[in-house]
């Protein structure tokens, strides 16, 4: 499949950020709801596919367009998988500063001393025919007992991938875009543009 032009069904700076970085090598342009000031669509889906797919149609619609919406979040087993899909909404006034301090006090009243989370991202590709397809990515690490680093964005300063013994937003921009949840979607998307 071949196409000059996509569009990212995202406002989320940090996002746009790193699917450009993703698809730069492949000279696709990619231009998002925030450059085309899409109006922001309401999540009000229950999984995260359903909430990409959303996104994705949405813009489609709007820009007569191929787009790619992302839906993603982290996933902490002491919290039954919360926040999840809620992820963004999680944070207090989208806070991260403090909606990390809500993880980590949400764990600790867990009770729980497991540590163990997981990022996943659902990238739905919507057709201006109202076609999609979807590509979903998880990485798994554990969250750290306090936020580091600077790098990335959301909750990256508290989740260390497995392996690793720096956060998200301490290793290099580079390092996560070939190995986080997002990467790992791209990774099916790119590989399904190669064969279709
Ligand atoms: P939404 O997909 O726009 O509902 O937002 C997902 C939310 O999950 C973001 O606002 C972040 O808080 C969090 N999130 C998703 N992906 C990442 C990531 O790569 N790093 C850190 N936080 C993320």
């Amino acid at each position: 499949m071949d196409f000059q032009k996509i569009v990212f069904a995202s406002r989320n700076k940090g996002k746009i950020t790193e699917i450009r970085e993703m698809l730069a090598p492949f000279n696709i342009e990619v231009l998002s709801a925030l450059d085309l000031n899409l109006p922001d669509v309401e999540e009000t889906g229950a999984t995260f596919e359903e909430n990409a797919k959303i996104k994705a149609l949405s813009a489609t619609r709007a820009t007569g367009l191929v787009a790619l919406g992302d839906d993603s979040g982290l996933c902490v087993n002491a919290l039954n998988g919360r926040p999840g899909v809620y992820s963004a909404r999680y944070a207090p006034q989208r806070n991260f500063e403090l909606g990390m301090q809500k993880l980590l006090d949400d764990i600790a009243q867990s009770g729980s001393d497991d540590r163990s989370a997981y990022f996943a991202c659902t990238l739905v590709l919507a057709f201006p025919n109202g076609q999609t397809q979807t590509f979903e990515g998880r990485v798994d690490g554990i969250i750290g007992q306090s936020p580091r680093g600077s790098g990335g964005f959301g909750y990256d300063p508290l989740f260390l991938p497995l392996g690793q013994d720096k956060s998200f937003a301490e290793l290099s921009a580079d390092y996560k875009n070939k190995t986080s949840h997002r990467a790992r979607a791209m990774a099916k998307f790119l590989d399904y543009l190669r064969h279709n």
